[in-house]
């Protein structure tokens, strides 16, 4: 039986959901029974006597409502993600296990949504395995247990974006990214903008594959060199998935490569909705990079699509695809940082043909072998390259100072210097020589990291300062978060107060004053390390008295 096609006689889709009840007592189940079915969109019996074959039928008013989840309903579904962003402890690990995709019979096909990768190939290392959520290791692991262990005929999409920065780095990136979704077996993937704001030659050479015919990477309305397709149709367990995908107009205007060709999205995509609509597909996705509003736009402009993937919305994804008011076509969002996974299921069953599941990639996947060896080929290749490989140019410094290193300020600051060399500062830049987790791969080579781990770098740009930390041997002063990470770069003060140079009493006391750091300003100097990624528990309420009492001098 096919579930939808624009000819069959008996697509019938999803009426309405049957959450009312459930939400309305999830709060009073225990979290472990509730939360399964919270994560549920199903389908009811109900069906409406207007259907036309092959077309969704009309949701009733409370299933477009119950759409959205509200706010205290997605903290009963991961709990773990509640206590990352907003712990309330200071400890932020809840686990609890629960069976994925509870009341699930086998689907006949099950569409694997990803997107924003935003170059977290591997989740941030800073917060510990238990608390990070995402990257390639995992997914892989995910997308193996359906395929393999349950035996599900998986379709991987991908939204775009998998890079947010450009240059060397971001491209070596987004290659390694391109091989990661190969080897996955990815069946479509769409262009974001930042993928396509990188050098078109990188782009193209990680985009194309030996078989012409074969490429995964499309869009109706950004084709490379003439070369990448703007749709596909997949066949697979029975069922035809015509996909495309498409940029709407805010993330055209951040592109301005003259190497793609751009169109505009409604254009474009009338061209593939033309072309699909004559492979008589089954179900049709349309991989939105777009904001919710462009992407609810676009969606009622094409309501062919049943199933629109935005990248809009924030990190962490609604619980349930949202009805896009006045079409019967489902929004699903993907969230940042791949984070999160969205599997939809799609049954052989008339009353109950989709369900959905959004899955948090936190740690019950463990990491799979082959992207590992993908993990440590990329910063293989950060370290062949070097800083100055990557392009990365020393910047001077606002003060016009230098960083002389947290030794130089021993002398005259004993108990200060004590209170930093007892303090986890003073290793910052031997946790990424020997890192705690993911220990085997070792990432003092790799500028997104060593930003915030050494001397004389700004995490904001990644970018390191002239006399900043250049290597472990080139600049063997410049380890760790020294002094001067926080109180800026001393060599005026140090040269000054060591009667070196002639300076005046005034310049003296004004590199002095230069120096100071306020406890009352402190905490935004921190921020610039201890963001809300690298370290979540920092931005509970009084965190900044306890972690300054740990370094306080
Ligand atoms: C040769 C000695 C000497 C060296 C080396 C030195 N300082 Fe100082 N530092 C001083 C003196 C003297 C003062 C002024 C103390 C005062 O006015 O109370 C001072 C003041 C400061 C202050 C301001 C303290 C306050 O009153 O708020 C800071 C911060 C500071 N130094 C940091 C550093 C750092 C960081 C380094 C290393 C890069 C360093 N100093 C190296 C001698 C030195
Ligand atoms: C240049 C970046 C940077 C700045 C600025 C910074 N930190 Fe840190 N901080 C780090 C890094 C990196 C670590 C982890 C070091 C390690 O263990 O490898 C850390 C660790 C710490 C720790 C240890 C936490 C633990 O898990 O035990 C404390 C406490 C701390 N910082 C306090 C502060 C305070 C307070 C400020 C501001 C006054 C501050 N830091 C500013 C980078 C920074
Ligand atoms: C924006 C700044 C920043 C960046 C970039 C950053 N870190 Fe960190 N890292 C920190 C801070 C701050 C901490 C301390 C967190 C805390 O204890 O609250 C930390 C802690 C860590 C720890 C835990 C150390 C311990 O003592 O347990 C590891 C491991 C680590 N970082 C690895 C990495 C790696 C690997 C990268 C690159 C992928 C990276 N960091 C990038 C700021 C950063
Ligand atoms: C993580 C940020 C950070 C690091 C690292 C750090 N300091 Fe400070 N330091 C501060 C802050 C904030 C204050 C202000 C404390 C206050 O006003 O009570 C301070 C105060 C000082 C003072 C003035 C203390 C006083 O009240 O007389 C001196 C001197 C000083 N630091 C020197 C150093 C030296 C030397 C190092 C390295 C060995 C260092 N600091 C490392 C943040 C830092």
């Amino acid at each position: 039986m096919r579930m939808v096609s624009g000819n069959s006689t008996v697509g019938l889709v999803t009426a309405c959901f049957i959450l009312g009840s459930v939400l309305g007592c999830s709060e009073t189940k225990p979290a472990s029974v509730s939360r399964a079915e919270d994560t549920q969109v199903e389908s009811s019996s109900h069906t409406t006597a207007n259907q036309q074959p092959g077309q969704l039928p009309a949701l009733q008013d409370d299933a477009a409502r119950l759409a959205k989840p509200a706010a205290g309903e997605a903290a009963s579904t991961d709990v773990r993600q509640v206590a990352h962003e907003e712990p309330s402890n200071g400890t932020s690990t809840v686990a609890i296990e629960r069976e994925l995709f509870q009341g699930w019979p086998k689907p006949d096909v099950a569409l694997f949504l990803t997107g924003e990768q935003h170059g977290y190939i591997e989740p941030c290392g800073c917060t510990g395995l238990a608390n990070q959520k995402g990257g390639l290791m995992r997914r892989q692991t995910f997308l193996n247990q359906l395929r393999d262990d349950r035996g599900w005929d998986v379709v991987a999409l991908d939204v775009g974006n998998q890079v947010r920065r450009f240059g060397r780095q971001a491209e070596i990136k987004f290659q390694t990214t391109a091989e990661g979704l190969r080897k996955m077996k990815y069946d479509a993937i769409g262009f974001g903008p930042d993928d396509l704001r990188l050098s078109i030659d990188e782009v193209f050479a990680a985009v194309a594959s030996e078989d012409p015919d074969n490429i995964k990477f499309l869009s109706s309305n950004a084709v490379l060199l003439d070369y990448t397709p703007r749709y596909r149709v997949i066949e697979t367990g029975g069922k035809k998935i015509g996909v495309t995908g498409v940029l709407c107009e805010k993330e055209l205007q951040r592109i301005s490569n003259s190497d793609v060709g751009l169109s505009d999205p409604v254009e474009g995509l009338k061209e593939s909705w033309q072309a699909l609509k004559a492979e008589n597909c089954d179900l049709y996705v349309l991989l939105c990079e777009g904001t919710l509003s462009e992407s609810r736009e676009i969606a009622r402009q094409f309501p062919g699509f049943q199933l629109v993937v935005t990248a809009g919305g924030a990190g962490e994804p609604e619980l349930k695809p949202e009805v896009i008011e006045g079409t019967q076509t489902r929004l699903i969002q993907v969230g940042t940082k791949g984070m999160y996974v969205g599997v939809v299921g799609l049954f052989n069953d008339p009353r109950n043909p989709i369900r959905y599941e959004r899955v948090a990639l936190d740690d019950r996947f463990k990491d799979s072998d082959e992207m590992f060896k993908l993990l440590a080929s990329y910063q293989q290749q950060l370290e062949t390259l070097g800083l100055s490989g990557l392009g990365i140019r020393p910047q001077p410094h606002p003060s016009g100072h230098k960083f002389v290193g947290s030794q130089s300020c021993a002398e005259c600051h004993e108990d200060a210097y004590e209170v930093w060399k007892g303090s986890k500062h003073s290793h910052a830049t031997e946790t990424l020589v020997h890192p705690p987790e993911r220990f085997q791969v070792s990432r003092h080579f790799d500028p997104e990291c060593l930003a915030c781990h050494v001397t004389g770098w700004n995490p904001a740009t990644y970018l390191p300062y002239e006399s900043g930390y250049l290597g472990l041997k080139e600049t063997p002063k410049m380890h760790n978060v020294s002094c001067e990470n926080c109180h800026g770069p001393g060599s005026a003060h140090v040269a000054s107060q060591n009667g070196d140079g002639n300076f005046t009493a005034e310049q003296t006391a004004l590199f002095t004053e230069q120096m100071k750091l306020p406890l009352d300003k402190a905490r935004d100097t921190c921020l610039k390390c201890h963001d809300l990624d690298n370290s979540p528990d920092f931005h509970v309420p009084g965190a900044f008295d306890k972690y300054w009492d740990q370094i306080a001098h």
